[in-house]
């Protein structure tokens, strides 16, 4: 068997918001798989330290903290800590954050805010803060979490957090232009239906959303929050060195299918 340096994240420093569970989780233990530390930032404070202790016993540095990512200062906070606890970071991972929905026409705009101050302000603070950091070492790569609802639209009320998933998809371009040249890559992942609590909670209130996430989804599944590993270390590894400005889909081949199409 050929072994490859490709994919090795040795003693690498990665921050993983939204790291206590789902995609987030997923996406910390990947990395400690291949060599990384990493620094868990949730809301959730328990769970974060729990994907630190999975951490830990891959035999890599875990750092837990409570970060609130719609909060600027609690963000810099975090990166503070990161500054004491690692003093470099390679990767961020930008996961955290939720939407919520209303028809467009009801939707409170103080709720429109909200969603935009955690999807859109959230992620642009943890780049800033990231990509001062990487430009410093002329070296770094971030992964914005975007969605399907990032280029298309997912009706059922989903209006505010369709306009925030765009933007992270213009965060994600205008940063790559400004930084790539100066060693910092900008990616984009956008995920069709992954399970979580919440989305198995809207599919209990609704039976027929399953059926109807599936009419979308040739690979014939919903995702699971593994589902995002193999992207994430490549994104984190060298392997991607030339790849910035990309938005990925991690879609089991939504974006592929026209809603006319048949699938085979
Ligand atoms: N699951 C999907 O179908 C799907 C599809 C496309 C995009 N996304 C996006 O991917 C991201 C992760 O989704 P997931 O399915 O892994 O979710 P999840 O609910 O499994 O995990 C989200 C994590 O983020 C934390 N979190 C939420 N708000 C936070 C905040 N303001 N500050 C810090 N931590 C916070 C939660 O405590 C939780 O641990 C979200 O931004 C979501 O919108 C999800």
């Amino acid at each position: 068997m050929i072994k490859t340096q490709l994919f090795d994240l040795t003693d690498r420093v990665a921050v993983v918001s939204g790291g206590a569970s789902g995609m987030g989780r997923s996406i910390a233990i990947a990395l400690a798989e291949h060599g990384a530390d990493v620094m868990i930032a949730d809301l959730n404070h328990d769970g974060a330290r729990r994907t630190c202790e999975r951490i830990e016993s891959i035999g890599r540095k875990g750092v837990a903290i409570a970060c609130d990512v719609s909060k600027p200062e609690s963000i810099v906070e975090l990166f503070a800590l990161l500054d004491r606890e690692f003093g470099r970071i390679d990767f961020l991972a930008n996961v955290a954050g939720e939407g919520t929905t209303a028809k467009p026409e009801e939707m409170p705009l103080h709720v429109v805010m909200r969603v935009f101050q955690n999807l859109v302000f959230g992620r642009f603070v943890m780049c800033q803060e990231a990509g001062r950091r990487m430009l410093k070492q002329e070296r770094g790569s971030i992964l914005n979490i975007g969605s399907l609802a990032s280029t298309t639209a997912l009706g059922r009320g989903h209006v505010a957090y369709s306009m925030a998933m765009g933007a992270v998809v213009q965060l994600t371009r205008e940063l790559s232009t400004e930084w790539a040249r100066r060693g910092v890559r900008v990616n984009a992942i956008l995920p069709a239906q992954v399970l979580n609590p919440g989305l198995e909670a809207r599919m209990a209130a609704d039976p027929s959303l399953r059926a109807k996430f599936l009419s979308g989804i040739p690979r014939g599944r919903l995702g699971e929050p593994d589902d995002i590993r193999g992207l994430a270390v490549l994104l984190a590894s060298d392997a991607s060195s030339w790849i910035s400005g990309a938005l990925i889909p991690m879609d089991g081949g939504n974006l592929a299918l026209n809603a006319g199409g048949t699938i085979g």
